[in-house]
């Protein structure tokens, strides 16, 4: 009896632990390099650029959720605000360092799971001026490195379809391999076309973060 009691209170501690690390996130995390830096997004960081690029069919071509629906400011704020509350994703907004319009890009991780340790992640650079210059790989390397390091994750999962051969190379060189191909089962427009699951699986992962559940269950 009194051992359950105990395991109960180290199962709310590390509960009550994670949820402050989420909460930590949403108030003065940033990741920084000499080119680019990432925060969490904010209703007033919304451009037109912003809104006009997830309209814009060449950049929402393979991200499902965002082309269904034509985008609007109202849209983008609610979806901001929804990241912003919840306490298993983090919506990073994507900023240059020395440029006069330094909002350029997303990074999504979502479905953060402190019992799996895992999370999935996603990302969208909305200002095609900021294409092709090593800018999302660097974003994934460095969001990537905070959710091994700083919130402990063990495994990242990224799914991209297979002809979007601009997120493959990312993935692929931002240390992520292919997990599994998914053929037939996800629409794109008017076919059906192959997905590719790809993940990273942190080295130095915590083993001992498994003790105090282990011994709950
Ligand atoms: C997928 C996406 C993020 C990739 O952006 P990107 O700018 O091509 O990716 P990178 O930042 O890694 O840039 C790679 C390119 O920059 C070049 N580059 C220039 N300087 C570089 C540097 N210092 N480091 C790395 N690459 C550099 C690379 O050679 C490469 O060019 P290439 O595509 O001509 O071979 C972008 O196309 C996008 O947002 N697409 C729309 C949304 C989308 O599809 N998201 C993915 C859903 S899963």
């Amino acid at each position: 009896m009194i051992e359950q009691t105990v395991l109960e209170v180290l199962l709310i501690i590390q509960l009550a632990f994670n949820f402050i690390k989420m909460t930590f996130k949403n108030k003065s995390l940033l990741l920084k390099n000499d080119s680019v830096y990432l925060r969490p997004l904010c209703v007033e960081d919304i451009t037109d650029e912003y809104v006009d690029g997830l309209n814009d069919p060449e950049i929402n071509k393979y991200l499902l959720t965002v082309r269904q629906h034509h985008q609007t400011r109202e849209s983008v704020k609610i979806y901001i605000n929804s990241n912003s509350e919840s306490t298993n994703s983090i919506l990073f907004g994507l900023f240059l360092i020395e440029d006069p319009k330094p909002f350029v890009g997303t990074v999504h991780v979502s479905g953060i799971d402190f019992y799996h340790y895992f999370a999935g992640i996603g990302i969208c650079l909305f200002a095609k001026r900021a294409w092709g210059k090593g800018y999302a790989l660097q974003s994934i390397m460095m969001t990537k490195e905070y959710l091994f390091e700083s919130l402990g994750l063990h495994y990242l999962y990224a799914g991209v379809f297979a002809k979007n051969r601009k997120a493959v190379t990312l993935f692929k060189n931002g240390g992520f391999s292919e997990s599994y191909r998914m053929k037939d089962k996800y629409r794109h427009i008017d076919s059906f076309e192959e997905g590719i699951s790809f993940a990273a699986v942190n080295p130095s992962f915590d083993m001992s973060l498994l003790n105090s559940m282990n011994s709950y269950l």
